[in-house]
């Protein structure tokens, strides 16, 4: 893992993360055999959107060929996809509906309430179907993640069974329990469907993209604290030989203690 790279605004995170996606995308579908696809697992939640504005308009939209792209989800909640808290939804008006990718190339993850099944029945469904689906394509190029101030990646919360799969590539994340104590993410009310930590190891590059104050101190403790899994799942997050980024804006890196001298980056070298 390289050291983190940091960026001085969410605005400028933004297109440095856009740049990166763009970077593994043209790794993945570069070099010879016409039939390169590049293959990438989306984060949801709020702090990645811009950067998939940013993919879906010139000049980066054009920087991809998106009839050779395959979108993945890094986790979904188990709403119906017009539902404001779905993780499809977000992908999909950031980035899906302005850019040319062949609609059999989004391979989102369906588990709301269908067939008369709902809850643990759906999720669990769905996290079977979604690893059938990814045996189809794996390894993945890039998983792009990001942070709860909880310690959370995708849907792998502090202390919950997730974290301890070491086989399935898919799991099924029940509601937090009433009471369990405060949670960094809002929707732990819902059954969620997540990539495992195994999975997501065995991607070309992962990518977490962190923004904001708030998320300073949890950065600090996964980045430089002692390893402590259960309480910071995204520490599992460690690639076997693919490539490991932290792309966070000047707030979320504020307490790291090794700052990185101005970021590793060519934007930040130009202040
Ligand atoms: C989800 C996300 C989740 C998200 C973090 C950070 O479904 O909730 O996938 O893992 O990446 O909670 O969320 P923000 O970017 O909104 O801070």
């Amino acid at each position: 893992m390289g050291p983190p790279e940091v960026y001085p605004d969410h605005e400028s995170l933004s297109r440095a993360a856009a740049g990166a996606i763009v970077e593994e995308g043209g790794r993945a579908m570069g070099g010879s055999g016409a039939d390169r696809r590049f293959t990438m697992a989306l984060a949801g939640g709020s702090t990645p959107r811009r950067a998939y504005e940013l993919l879906a308009v010139t000049p980066l939209a054009e920087a991809l060929d998106w009839r050779r792209v395959h979108v993945f989800w890094s986790d979904e909640r188990c709403v119906d996809p017009a539902d404001a808290r779905s993780n499809e939804r977000m992908v999909r008006e950031a980035l899906l509906d302005r850019v040319a990718i062949p609609a059999e190339q989004v391979h989102a993850v369906r588990c709301a309430a269908q067939d008369g099944l709902q809850g643990k029945d759906c999720a669990e469904r769905a996290a079977v179907a979604y690893e059938a689906t990814l045996r189809r394509f794996f390894p993945l190029d890039l998983v792009v993640l990001g942070l709860g101030d909880d310690g959370h990646t995708a849907s792998l919360f502090p202390s919950s069974a997730a974290l301890a799969e070491e086989s399935r590539w898919v799991a099924a994340v029940p509601p937090a329990a009433a009471g369990t104590g405060p949670h960094g993410t809002a929707n732990r009310d819902l059954w969620r469907v997540t990539l495992t930590a195994p999975f997501i190891n065995t991607a070309a590059c992962v990518l977490f993209v962190v923004s904001g104050a708030a998320k300073a101190a949890v950065v600090r403790d996964v980045l430089e604290g002692p390893a402590d899994t259960r309480r910071l799942p995204a520490q599992l997050i460690r690639l076997r030989g693919g490539r490991l980024r932290w792309l966070l804006d000047k707030d979320a890196a504020a307490l790291l203690a090794a700052r990185p001298e101005g970021g590793r980056t060519r934007e930040t070298a130009a202040l």
